[in-house]
């Protein structure tokens, strides 16, 4: 079967992250400056602060932005549960939007309609590493002075109008986990705009303590006074060592993406029975994932498993959920999206070959 995901592992990866086990400093230190360094040089990331999850990312950028109890946070439901819990984690309220039937990703014009004098934030999530329309957010987030969290879990690498996503928002938020384009085991990053809010980052994700200006004590303690509430949220350096090995090919393995990407573009778009999503040209999407619509989906999941092509919806709308308040009625685009969505592979183990492979399994109809 030709997976729908890959858990990618450069191949200098065993020595780099043996060399940090040799060393027996395995916990955050050098090695994560350093990967924090080379997202901030090689994916022009401003301010990466790395942490342990994208959960983590989210969670801390929420604090950051002082969202708490009783405020509204703007987000699609076209997501993964992680960035609405982080919502509910802060005592505030996950507000669903609609999003564009032909991306999935958040409607500029449901956002505007969902303000109300508690919204504090908008959290875009990048569905599949295609760019939300940045420009629009914006602007209402200007008008109605809101904060904006990117969650780009899915979008490293990818550029909105020639600006690198993690250089645009107040705050822009990244996973490493496992699946992920470049994995650290899991990991995350915030990146932030505002250089004392990175300094402020660095502080919280390590139980509130100002690890460099915290010296230890005659007596063999660290010294410090916790100001305000820190978290355990710091990346390891062995983690940090995976993610430097990963990130050696990045640029290239984005490259082979984006060239499969557009063979399937190419390929699918006149193919009966599929529509495919919007391709603009005024953004790149870091092809974490390639979406469409299909019609009888299900007969089109058997047709591709017989032909050994794994297809997945990856996930479905997340508002369904108790702890959300269950599905919004209003989500029209949502819904329409929700019954057709479908994911065919598409990561850094896909040859072209493969890639011939998948296109020729859905020619043959479903
Ligand atoms: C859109 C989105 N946001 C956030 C997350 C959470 O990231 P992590 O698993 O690194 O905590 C994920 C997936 O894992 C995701 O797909």
């Amino acid at each position: 079967m030709i997976p729908i995901y890959t858990t990618y592992i450069h191949p200098s990866a065993k020595e780099i992250v043996g060399q940090t086990l040799d060393s027996t400093f395995i916990s955050e230190g050098k090695k994560v400056k350093e990967f924090e360094d080379c997202l901030a040089k090689e994916l022009g990331i401003v301010n990466p602060v790395a942490v342990n999850s994208g959960t983590a990312a989210l969670h801390l950028a929420c604090v950051l932005a002082r969202i708490s109890e009783g405020d509204e946070v703007i987000l699609p439901a076209q997501t993964f549960v992680a960035t609405a819990l982080v919502v509910i984690q802060q005592g505030a309220i996950p507000v669903f939007a609609d999003i564009k039937y032909n991306t999935g990703n958040i409607d500029p014009q449901s956002v505007k309609e969902k303000i109300t004098e508690k919204t504090k934030a908008i959290i875009p999530v990048h569905w599949g590493g295609m760019p939300c329309d940045l420009d629009e957010i914006l602007a209402i987030a200007n008008e109605y002075s809101l904060t904006v969290i990117e969650d780009a879990a899915h979008a490293p690498g990818a550029s909105y109008k020639s600006r690198m996503i993690g250089s645009i928002s107040d705050y822009t938020c990244f996973s490493f986990q496992a699946i992920k384009h470049i994995t650290t085991g899991d990991g995350g990053a915030v990146a932030c705009l505002d250089n004392n809010k990175a300094q402020e980052a660095f502080t919280r994700r390590w139980f509130g303590i100002d690890r460099a200006n915290s010296q230890p004590s005659i007596l063999g303690e660290r010294q410090y006074d916790i100001e305000a509430l820190g978290f355990k949220y710091h990346l390891n350096d062995y983690g940090a060592a995976l993610g430097l090995a990963n990130l050696s090919d990045f640029k290239e393995r984005l490259i082979h993406l984006r060239t499969i990407a557009n063979y399937y573009h190419k390929e699918l778009s006149n193919v009966p029975g599929i529509q495919l999503w919007d391709f603009p040209t005024d953004r790149e999407s870091s092809w974490w994932l390639f979406g469409m619509h299909v019609e009888n989906r299900l007969d089109f999941i058997k047709a591709m498993q017989e032909k050994g092509v794994t297809v997945s919806v990856v996930h479905q709308r997340i508002d369904h959920n108790s702890v959300f308040g269950g599905i919004k009625e209003d989500l029209i685009s949502q819904q329409r999206f929700n019954e057709t969505q479908i994911h065919i592979p598409l990561h850094s183990g896909i040859t072209s070959e493969l890639a011939a492979q998948v296109v020729a399994s859905i020619k043959k109809g479903w």
